[in-house]
C-alpha cells in the first residue's frame, strides 16, 4: 500500500486556494493509500511568536480539514509536535546537509525577502521538513509547486544519510500538483493569505456576501459585452457551478445586459450552498472541542509507532545505540 504524507502549516483559517489547491487533493488520496496527515506546529514557530495565536491557528485546520472530509478512520491526522522524534531526527540529518543545499532554498530567500527574520530555525526548515518525510517512511508527498525544491533537498539529504549509513532511507517521490489551476483572489491575482485577496472558506453569510461582492472588477457598463475569459468571478465559478450554468454565466457575459454584481450574487450563491455539508459538520464539531485534541491525540500515537522504529534505525546506524 503506498504511504501518502503532507503537512499543512497552521496559518488560521484556510482560504479557498488552500481548499482546492491542496486540502481537497489530500482527502481524495485517503482512500486511495495509507495517509498520514500532519498539522506543521514546529515549523510554524518560524513566524508565529504568540502563543495563543499557535494554539488557535492549528485548531483552526484541524477543524476546517475534518469538516471538509478529512476522515481520521481512514489518515492518520496528527499535530507534528504530537511526534517530537521528529526533532531528534531533524538534528541528525543536520550534519550531513551541506550548507551549501540549504543557501539554494528559494523559499528562504523568498520568506527574508518578505521580511521574515533570518533565524537558524527558517534556514533549517527544509531539514526538518525531510525529517517530517524521511521519520515516517513516505512512498509519496503530494505538495503544491511551491515545495518541489524542499522535496528535492529531502531526496539529497536521504541519499547523503544513506551514503554514509547504509540504505536507512527509502527515497521518497514528489507529486507536484501541476494540473490544479491556481485560484485567483478579489483582486483577480493568485488567492493567498498574504495578498489579502482570500476568501476563506468559513465565512459567516453576511461576510462572504461583502467578499464575494467586492471582488474587482473593471467598468464596462451593464449593458456592454464582457470578457468570460478575463474574469475572476467566472474562474471561481467554475469551481462549484455545473458545466449548464457555467456555461449560462459565460454567455450572459458575452451577451451583455447583465452587471457584475448579478454574476458576483450567483457565485456567492453557489459557495454558499456547495459549503453547507462541510459548515454543519464544523458547527458539529465546534459543539465538542474534546473531539479535535482526541483526534489529534490518537493520530499521534499511531504516528509514533512508526516513528520510533525508524529513530531506533536511525540512532542505530550513527552509532548512538549499539
Ligand atoms: P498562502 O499563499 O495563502 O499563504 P500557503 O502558501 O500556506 O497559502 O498554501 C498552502 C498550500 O495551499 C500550497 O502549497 C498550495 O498547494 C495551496 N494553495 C494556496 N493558494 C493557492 C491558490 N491560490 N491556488 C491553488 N493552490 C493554492
Ligand atoms: N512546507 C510545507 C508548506 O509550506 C508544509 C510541510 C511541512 C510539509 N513539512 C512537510 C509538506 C512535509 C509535506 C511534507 O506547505
Amino acid at each position: 500500500m503506498v504511504r501518502y504524507l503532507t503537512g499543512f502549516q497552521p496559518t488560521g483559517s484556510l482560504h479557498l486556494g488552500n481548499y482546492f489547491g491542496a486540502l481537497r487533493p489530500a482527502i481524495e488520496l485517503q482512500d486511495k493509500g495509507e495517509a498520514f496527515y500532519f498539522i506543521a506546529d514546529y515549523h510554524a514557530l518560524n513566524t508565529v511568536r504568540d502563543p495563543a495565536v499557535l494554539r488557535e491557528h492549528v485548531r483552526e485546520v484541524a477543524i476546517d480539514a475534518l469538516a471538509c472530509g478529512l476522515d481520521p478512520a481512514k489518515a492518520c491526522f496528527f499535530r507534528q509536535s504530537g511526534v517530537p522524534a521528529v526533532t531528534e531526527l531533524a538534528w541528525v540529518l543536520s550534519n550531513v546537509t551541506p550548507m551549501g543545499l540549504l543557501e539554494r532554498s528559494h523559499s528562504y530567500k523568498d520568506k527574508l525577502s518578505h521580511g521574515v527574520a533570518p533565524s537558524h530555525a527558517l534556514f533549517a526548515y527544509p531539514v526538518l521538513m525531510a525529517a517530517d518525510i524521511l521519520l515516517y517512511d513516505s512512498d509519496v508527498v503530494p505538495v503544491g509547486k511551491d515545495q518541489k525544491q524542499h522535496l528535492e533537498i529531502t531526496r539529497d539529504i536521504a541519499t547523503k544519510f544513506n551514503d554514509s549509513y547504509g540504505n536507512v532511507f527509502k527515497l521518497p517521490e514528489p507529486s507536484i500538483r501541476e494540473e490544479v489551476a491556481t485560484i485567483l483572489g478579489l483582486d483577480g491575482q493568485k488567492m493567498s493569505k498574504s495578498y489579502g485577496n482570500a476568501i476563506e472558506l468559513f465565512l459567516a453569510e453576511a461576510a462572504l456576501r461583502k467578499k464575494v461582492m467586492s471582488i474587482v472588477t473593471d467598468s464596462t457598463p451593464v449593458e456592454a459585452p464582457k470578457d468570460p475569459a478575463q474574469s475572476a468571478i467566472v474562474s471561481l465559478y467554475r469551481l462549484f457551478a455545473p458545466a449548464d450554468k457555467v456555461a449560462a454565466m459565460e454567455s450572459d457575459f458575452r451577451a451583455g445586459g447583465v452587471g457584475y454584481g448579478e454574476f458576483k450574487k450567483r457565485l456567492f450563491a453557489v459557495i454558499w450552498e456547495s459549503f453547507a455539508p462541510m459548515r454543519q459538520r464544523r458547527s458539529e464539531l465546534q459543539t465538542d472541542p474534546g473531539y479535535v485534541d482526541r483526534v489529534l491525540a490518537e493520530g499521534a500515537l499511531r504516528a509514533s509507532t512508526i516513528a520510533q522504529q525508524t529513530i531506533a534505525r536511525v540512532r542505530r546506524a550513527v552509532g548512538i545505540t549499539s
